[in-house]
């Protein structure tokens, strides 16, 4: 349990819940405005939970396998034929209530030129590590000549898409500097929590300018008629709460607060973050994403009631009895209901093992079990 404390109460009520206006591009396309996923980022009542699933496109689906045959990750995510046919793959097949963008967090570190790469079955691997000052310089400022192709495929699918809103996305700082310090994936993350307290100068300076790279890569995808982001900080969780505030806040809230202007909600999300939930919260964001290790209603709680919040159910669950399934469904709508705002979701990304067909017929319930008159 958070520790109920006076302090803590003055900072949850000190930052306001942006309930965000409606601007940008759900203004321009009326059939936007009562998208039930932007009206639930925006508190506002909805006919029904709004359901997407992080990684819901990619290796779960036959017909995504059968496209990337032969083509490199980082070169799939370039190609605006490939990108707005995988986009779309899971919103015909399951009737989500949002398509996420097909990309993938190092897609714009790699558009200004660092040497990276995704590996099957591994993830993004950088040949030559970022750890000097001197490196710095292997990353200059991404700018929208890097990323043409990125706004053709948002128009492209905004224009197929017509009432169903496109989540775009980025990479959190910390995040990405723990792929471009360690080189890869980490367990541990022991080069980079050793850079940020070593030399907290390069540590500040790296997070800086992948902020503004994170930043320039979502106004793209916002300007080219996403309609909400989602903000990935996927490997927060390993920090403590003193050094995600000091050390990678402030770089996350940059981003959150640029993006804000555009208008669009603004989901923050990490892995085993229930300990961070406040703070992310603090970093700007209209919708907090939850993982699975946290029961929704106590995140709920631990936000003050204040925040929508999407999330969470177990993407191991995928695989258990239908019933079972079910009942976990049921109880996260129930508890989702304490929130100004829940957008069903999945504590992390479909693995890719997962039948489709389940997930097809989780959308179903969600939106049966959530309907309101
Ligand atoms: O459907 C979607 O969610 C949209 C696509 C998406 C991808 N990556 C495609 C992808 C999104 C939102 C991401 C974000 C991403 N990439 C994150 C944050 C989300 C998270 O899982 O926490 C992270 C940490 C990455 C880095 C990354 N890229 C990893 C860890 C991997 C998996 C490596 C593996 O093969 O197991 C990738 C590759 C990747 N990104 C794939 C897909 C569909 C698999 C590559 C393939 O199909 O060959």
């Amino acid at each position: 349990m958070t520790p109920r404390t006076a302090a803590y109460d003055r900072a949850v009520t000190a930052d306001p819940q942006s309930l965000v206006p409606v601007r940008g591009p759900a203004a321009a396309d009326p059939r936007l405005v009562d998208a039930p996923l932007l009206r639930a980022a925006r508190g506002e009542a909805v006919r029904h939970t709004p359901v997407w699933f992080m990684r819901q496109a990619g290796r779960s689906l036959p017909e995504y396998r059968a496209l990337r045959q032969g083509v490199g990750m980082l070169e799939s995510c370039r190609r605006p034929d490939l990108v707005t046919e995988i986009t779309l793959q899971p919103v015909r097949r399951h009737g989500v209530d949002a398509a996420i963008f097909f990309s993938d967090i190092v897609v714009p570190v790699a558009a200004v030129g660092l040497g990276i790469d995704i590996v099957p079955g591994v993830g993004p691997v950088v040949a030559d590590p970022i750890r000097s000052d001197a490196d710095l310089h292997r990353l200059p400022d991404l700018t929208p000549e890097h990323i043409p192709d990125i706004a053709e495929s948002v128009r492209l699918l905004v224009a197929e898409l017509g009432g169903t809103p496109l989540i775009g996305f980025a990479g959190a700082p910390f995040t990405l500097a723990s792929y471009l310090i360690e080189g890869g994936p980490s367990r541990t993350h022991v080069k980079t929590k050793a850079l940020m307290h070593g030399d907290p100068e390069l540590w500040n300076a790296l997070c800086a300018k992948l902020a503004q790279i994170s930043t320039a890569f979502l106004k793209v995808q916002v300007e080219a008629g996403a309609s909400a982001v989602q903000l990935f900080d996927s490997w927060a969780g390993a920090l403590s709460r003193a050094d995600y505030e000091r050390h990678v806040r402030p770089h996350s809230a940059a981003v959150l607060d640029a993006v804000g202007r555009l208008g669009v909600p603004r989901i923050h999300f990490g892995v085993g973050t229930g300990e961070l939930l406040v703070s992310m919260a603090q970093a700007g964001a209209d919708v907090v994403g939850v993982d699975y290790r946290v029961g929704l209603g106590e995140a709920i709680t631990r936000l003050g009631g204040r925040y929508a919040v999407q999330g969470n159910l177990d993407p191991a669950l995928l695989f258990a009895p239908w019933a079972a399934l079910e009942r976990e469904t049921r109880r996260i709508l129930a508890e989702g209901g304490a929130a100004p705002g829940h957008l069903f979701n999945l504590g992390h990304g479909v693995l890719p093992e997962t039948d489709p067909d389940v997930l097809t017929r989780l959308v179903a319930l969600v939106h049966e079990a959530s309907t309101r008159e």
